[in-house]
């Protein structure tokens, strides 16, 4: 199965499927709301690049974590077609045209607002109903928090399937000028590139790591084939203290 085709209309609004997409990133949220088929997708044109070389056949079963105005929801969905796409967003906060497209596409498609990406159960009960229990992609856009985006990945990287992937956006923003400021509300928060540290460790002791590619926008880490086990269970750090960014 090849890619749907992105049409650009601009470097900040492409076509896929019938659908618009018009890329707006702010921090705390863009203003632009989704309507009809149009999407807001919340990332900037470097990241596209990332998702159009994934290959389809390798990605049936997806899930996303944080959907904002839902753009990346539509993005993954029309892009790779999946058998299956499900996604969990912290706000209650309805998204009509979301809630259209998954309506529209009731038999692919579940939403599920409300739901924290450290619900570990919720997590768990939403793979089991909606992939039967395996994963070929997870996608975590939500609360870029060190603590939160760790036990997303503990509960979800050993449901995904040997050779499968999962992605993590934006884990620099803790070393990025605004973010230096003690009186912005994220400094006290640690930085999710402390996620890195944890995941070259896991690579040696948990064996479930194939390898981990850092680029600037995001974490990419695969699936290897060893059994499935539990990442990140213990560390091995020689006694070293270990202080978070
Ligand atoms: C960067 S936006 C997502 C953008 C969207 N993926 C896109 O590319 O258009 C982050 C979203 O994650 C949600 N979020 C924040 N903390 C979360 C959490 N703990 N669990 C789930 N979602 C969360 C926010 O409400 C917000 O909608």
């Amino acid at each position: 199965m090849d890619s749907a085709r992105l049409t650009w209309n601009s470097n900040s609004d492409f076509e896929i499927g019938g659908y618009t997409l018009t890329m707006d990133y702010a921090h705390g949220g863009s203003k632009i709301k989704s309507e009809n088929r149009r999407f807001l997708l919340m990332k900037a044109k470097n990241f596209i690049g990332h998702y159009t070389s994934l290959v389809p056949d390798e990605c049936r079963k997806i899930l996303e974590l944080g959907v904002y105005q839902g753009g990346s929801f539509v993005f993954l969905d029309q892009l790779l077609r999946p058998d299956r796409i499900s996604a969990i967003e912290l706000s209650g906060a309805a998204i009509p045209a979301l809630d259209q497209y998954v309506s529209d596409n009731k038999e692919r498609a579940r939403l599920y607002y409300e739901t924290s990406q450290d619900d570990v159960s919720k997590l768990q009960e939403i793979v089991s109903k909606d992939f039967d229990g395996e994963l070929d992609l997870v996608v975590d856009d939500a609360s870029h928090f060190y603590e939160q985006t760790k036990t997303s990945f503990m509960t979800l990287f050993p449901l995904v399937r040997p050779g499968g992937m999962y992605i993590i956006e934006d884990w620099s923003w803790s070393f990025q000028d605004d973010f230096q400021d003690p009186n912005h509300d994220w400094y006290p928060i640690p930085s999710p590139a402390n996620l890195i540290i944890d995941l070259m460790e896991d690579m040696t002791r948990s064996g479930l790591i194939l390898d981990i590619q850092v680029t600037r926008e995001l974490l990419k880490i695969r699936r290897s084939n060893a059994v499935a086990s539990r990442v990140m269970a213990s560390q091995a750090r020689r006694g070293r203290a270990y202080n978070l960014l």
